[in-house]
């Protein structure tokens, strides 16, 4: 099976299994266990924030963060397409008690005139005030696009002159840093709190990394532990985490190449399968009858996600080239039987 559905389903390579093994572990929710210690110190490095905390999911993270920036009866800004507001369950309106603002992004980025725009500042009291401002890079549905340090510095502006903090949902932060070739700390320096994944293009195999600053951190364990994250021996899944802290960027890079060739291939089967370019891990396909030919293209060992129009591939460390020209090979395939049964209907 070449399975693109999503960057989570890789499993720990040899090396993250024998970290496993030999790791020292304690009761991490009283601060006993050195391995989970050492993976957020490492995590503040490179974040360059003054803590870290390791979250067992992003969904808590993000929750935890919305608790912790006190956004109870007020409005988060949102990208409308945004993963924080449209598959997390509501958890921002129904555990955190916000209010959530949509704004229309360009292909899920937004724009810093829009997010001031968006902006209430409570003067008017019929209307909840703006809380905090939720960025996603690189943004997931709308296909693994980047905000760059620039858009994200000239957003940060605009919360700092209106009293606002800015979160980033970075799940799969090191495949933008990756594509914009800066290490993660030039994304994280524009943010005031922000999480990443350790189990999608780091292929670890639970858990996700929140960080901030002292005062923020603070209240944000308490968030999590009131949320369910306290661990005990969590240093069997901070292990493999910190395997692949190691040197994260190449990989990320092959990825997010495998990724635009796959696009390429797309393209070369037809230039309407694609909306745009392909900037890092999911490529995003449109066409009719996607439920269909993603059934069709399983039956031929490539799996990928559907939904609507939609045909998501995403790469990872265990895809590879020979998985590319599978899937374009699949996808021929199909297209090509498609077309002979729409000839004859
Ligand atoms: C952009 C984004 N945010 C948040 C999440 C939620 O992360 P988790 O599955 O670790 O709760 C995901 C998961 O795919 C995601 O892609």
């Amino acid at each position: 099976m070449h399975d693109f559905r999503s960057d989570t389903v890789t499993l720990p390579t040899p090396e993250m299994r024998a970290a496993i093994a030999a790791a020292r572990l304690g009761d991490a929710a009283r601060g006993d266990d050195p391995t989970v210690a050492e993976l957020e110190r490492l995590a503040c490095a490179m974040t360059g924030k003054d803590d870290a905390l390791f979250v067992p999911s992003g969904t808590m993270a993000n929750l935890a963060a919305l608790i912790a920036h006190g956004c109870r009866g007020g409005e988060v800004i949102v990208e409308e397409t945004a993963h924080i507001y449209n598959s997390e369950g509501g958890g921002l309106s129904v555990l955190a008690g916000a209010v959530p603002r949509p704004v229309k992004g360009k292909r899920g980025i937004l724009a810093s005139t829009d997010v001031e725009q968006a902006i209430r500042d409570g003067g008017d009291l019929a209307q909840a005030p703006t809380r905090l401002i939720c960025l996603e890079n690189t943004h997931n549905a709308a296909g693994g696009t980047v905000t760059t340090p620039a858009t994200m510095a000239a957003i940060h502006a605009v919360a700092r002159r209106a009293g606002i903090a800015v979160h980033l949902d970075g799940a799969r932060l090191f495949n933008a840093a990756a594509f914009v070739d800066v290490p993660i700390g030039e994304l994280c320096r524009h943010v005031d709190s922000l999480w990443f994944a350790l189990c999608k293009g780091l292929g670890g195999p639970v858990g996700a990394i929140l960080a901030g600053d002292a005062a923020f951190m603070l209240k944000a364990r308490r968030a999590a532990r009131m949320l369910g994250g306290g661990m005990r021996q969590a240093g069997l899944i901070a292990a493999p985490a910190i395997v692949a802290l190691q040197d994260p960027y190449p990989g990320h890079r092959r990825d997010n190449a495998l990724a635009r060739r796959l696009a390429e291939g797309l393209t070369a089967l037809s230039p309407a399968l694609m909306d745009g370019d392909v900037q890092t891990n999911i490529v995003n396909c449109f066409i009719d009858d996607a439920p269909a030919i993603t059934r069709a293209l399983g039956e031929r060992h490539v799996l990928a996600l559907a939904k609507g129009r939609r045909i998501r591939f995403v790469t990872h460390a265990q895809v590879d080239e020979t998985s590319i020209d599978a899937a374009i090979a699949a996808l021929a395939d199909v297209l090509a039987m498609h077309s002979r049964r729409s000839a004859h209907a």
